[in-house]
């Protein structure tokens, strides 16, 4: 008999998702450790993440080929080197109390056969495999997000290929911003974590970053974009987090309103910044938000190589059925942690150790 693996990606896509797919697919299917496993795989791809499996019916044919994808290591073959997911993905939550589908849930999964069921997810989707785990599903949990605000685990997949993009669109930017003399105003995502911003902002050397744990002083930011100014440096790029906000003020919130989490989208501080800069300075400002496109593209190397890491550690876990917990990437090493901890406080930006208050930057100085 094989052991039964369901593997699905729930909230935002990122780099590193298929790669951790292609990796998971490849050991649990790998003849040569089978033997000592004492334990052979069937794969499932889950589509569209906790949607799949709410929507499908597992009695009808035609809905689980609509739902599900069987995995195997030539449909995975080429995986690893693509960006977002594969098998889709959604924002919904399952114990929303508005339409609890957790139950149709746990009854699909024990009808599809399932013997564990692999999350992909952030900080919500890990909270929603958590409670579902609780409820006697065999859950194992890889963390994934772009922003990196997961407690637990020092990485999640997707952040190393943002900070990437991110500092590659502000080299772009820099060049013209030169030769225009102008201030850029670039927004980053992140919600409330400033990692996105800090770590690019670094990388990409800017004038100033803007983070959400740290409210910001607009006439402080101005005269700091003077005094640059008045120094002889023709141009500068700010970086904003589109969680950060201006002291006294709420941050800036999209139309679209809420998420299935009842989060709010988050975007647009970049562009009141940029306005007020414009109004109360003579510099010429512009604005750009990244948006999803700091969310695109293929992954770096790293996210390949942690991707790979975080499948196979997955694939071991099942075998040691170390389920209700995540993969963690913890001081250089790969362990696991309760899947609990997803439910932890985010991990945010410690601005005593990393932020420099004052000058709107990463600090100087390695505490
Ligand atoms: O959580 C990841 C993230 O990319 C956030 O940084 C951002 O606020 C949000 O997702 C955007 O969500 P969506 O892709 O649903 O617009």
């Amino acid at each position: 008999m094989k052991t039964k693996v369901g593997v699905l990606s729930a909230g935002g896509d990122c780099p590193g998702i298929n790669s951790t797919i292609h990796w998971l697919v490849y050991s649990a299917l790998d003849k040569d450790l089978a033997g000592g496993r004492g334990m052979m795989f069937d794969i499932t791809g889950i589509l569209d993440g906790w949607k799949g499996l709410a929507e499908m019916k597992p009695d009808k044919k035609e809905s689980v080929r609509r739902w599900t994808m069987p995995l195997d290591s030539q449909v995975v073959r080429t995986w690893d080197r693509y960006g977002g997911t594969r098998l889709g993905t959604s924002r919904i939550n399952p114990f929303d109390p508005k339409k609890d589908q957790s139950e149709t849930i746990i009854e699909n999964y024990k009808k599809l056969g399932l013997d564990a069921l692999v999350v992909i997810g952030g900080p919500n989707n890990l909270g929603v495999a958590y409670n579902l785990s609780r409820k006697g599903m065999k859950i194992v949990g890889i963390p994934k997000t772009i922003d990196r605000d997961l407690s637990g685990t020092d990485y999640t997949l997707g952040f190393d290929s943002a900070v990437n993009i991110i500092t590659e669109d502000i080299d772009r930017l820099r060049i013209t911003a030169g030769s225009h003399s102008r201030v850029f105003v670039v927004e980053c995502m992140g919600r409330k974590a400033g990692w996105l911003a800090l770590e690019a902002g670094e990388a990409a050397g800017v004038a100033i970053i803007l983070i959400p744990e740290h409210d910001f002083v607009l006439e402080r930011v101005i005269d700091l974009l003077k005094m640059r100014w008045k120094s002889g440096k023709r141009y500068s790029i700010v970086l904003i987090s589109e969680g950060a906000k201006p002291r006294g003020m709420e941050e800036i919130r999209e139309r679209r309103g809420q998420d299935g989490f009842g989060h709010y989208y988050l975007g647009g501080v970049g562009g009141f910044l940029a306005e007020q800069i414009q109004k109360e300075s003579k510099l010429e400002v512009r604005y750009v938000a990244l948006r999803h496109l700091q969310r695109g593209g293929s992954p770096t190397a790293y996210d390949r190589r942690m991707g790979r890491k975080f499948g196979i550690a997955a694939i071991d876990m099942i075998v040691n059925e170390d389920f209700g917990r995540m993969v963690s990437f913890r001081q250089g090493e790969i362990t696991s942690v309760p899947l609990k901890m997803a439910l932890d406080r985010l991990k945010l930006v410690d601005v005593e150790k990393f932020y420099n208050t004052k000058n709107y930057k990463s600090l100087e100085q390695i505490l």
